[in-house]
């Protein structure tokens, strides 16, 4: 089924798997009327919007852990108004999510990578990032590491984001509600490009974004719950070691545009404790 188990272990129902992707085992397209699709048998898939609708597709799997890449290749040349959205979520009015959401924008003009962490139903934890290549020329990996402590955003295998477990410090933590991929295509140009100044020039549509070599060494939900083992799974104990973290503060120097924390305007109460640093 899956093309290759590594270090993987069956504690009750729950088993840790290292999967090299396949589309039509993993994932299931559920809108978009036609405008998601499966390609190349089960090694790409490609969603599309048009002035009548977007398309999306959810993982088969709900995971509670895991460390994920998905290789994208967005929406090429006047992307503005749309939005590629590819995050993990939970269900419910108290969800967990931990998103990325890339912004289209005119010809020329960078996309923006923005960034969110939703914990206990609230988010509220926006980084925005512009990136160090063209996202759309090429395909580019985009990994979350979700452990109990971590929640690593990377690209390219370079870290841009470190949303650690800070439960200490009163603030909750994704770590008890499994949550599944989603991703979808769709029109946002009420806000996207330029706060919604730049509309979606439909005569550019169908816009498409594309999709390849799905990776997800995590932990997979089936009927109940436990955890996957953090001896056997190394990426459940993994941080950030001295030499990721100085290539994280680089990133985050040159090429961070938004910061939730530094917003001092949002905040008049005082930033939020994750915000401090210990
Ligand atoms: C689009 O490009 C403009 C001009 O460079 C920039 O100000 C903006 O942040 C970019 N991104 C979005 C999503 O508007």
């Amino acid at each position: 089924m899956v093309a290759a188990f590594s270090s993987c272990l069956v504690i009750f129902s729950l088993v840790c798997v290292a999967a090299a992707g396949n589309f039509y085992q993993d994932f299931d397209i559920t809108w978009g009327d036609g405008r998601g699709k499966v390609l190349n048998g089960g090694q790409m898939l490609t969603l599309s919007l048009d002035r009548t609708s977007g398309s999306g597709f959810q993982s088969r799997n709900e995971y509670l852990f895991g460390k994920i890449d998905m290789q994208l290749k967005l929406v090429p040349g006047n992307s503005a108004g749309t939005v590629t959205a590819y995050y993990l979520s939970s269900q419910g009015p108290t969800h967990d999510e931990i998103d990325f959401e890339f912004l289209g924008n005119l010809s020329g003009d960078p996309y923006t990578l923005h960034t969110n962490v939703f914990s206990q139903g609230k988010g509220n934890r926006e980084q925005q990032f512009k990136l160090w290549f063209d996202p759309t020329k090429d395909f580019h990996t985009y990994s979350i590491l979700w452990n109990p402590q971590h929640i690593i955003f990377s690209v390219d295998g370079t870290p841009i984001r470190d949303f650690r477990n800070n439960e200490a410090k009163g603030v909750p933590f994704p770590k008890n509600q499994p949550m599944r991929i989603y991703s979808s295509l769709w029109n946002a140009d009420d806000w996207a490009t330029r706060g919604g100044l730049v509309k979606t020039d439909w005569s550019k549509a169908p816009f498409i974004a594309s999709y390849s070599n799905f990776n997800a060494d995590a932990c997979v939900w089936s009927r109940g719950s436990t955890t996957c083992s953090a001896t056997k799974d190394s990426w459940m104990s993994q941080g950030l070691d001295a030499a990721s973290q100085q290539r994280m503060i680089g990133v985050q120097k040159n090429y961070m545009i938004y910061n939730y924390c530094t917003d001092a305007k949002r905040f008049p109460q005082g930033f939020p404790p994750e915000c401090t640093i210990a």
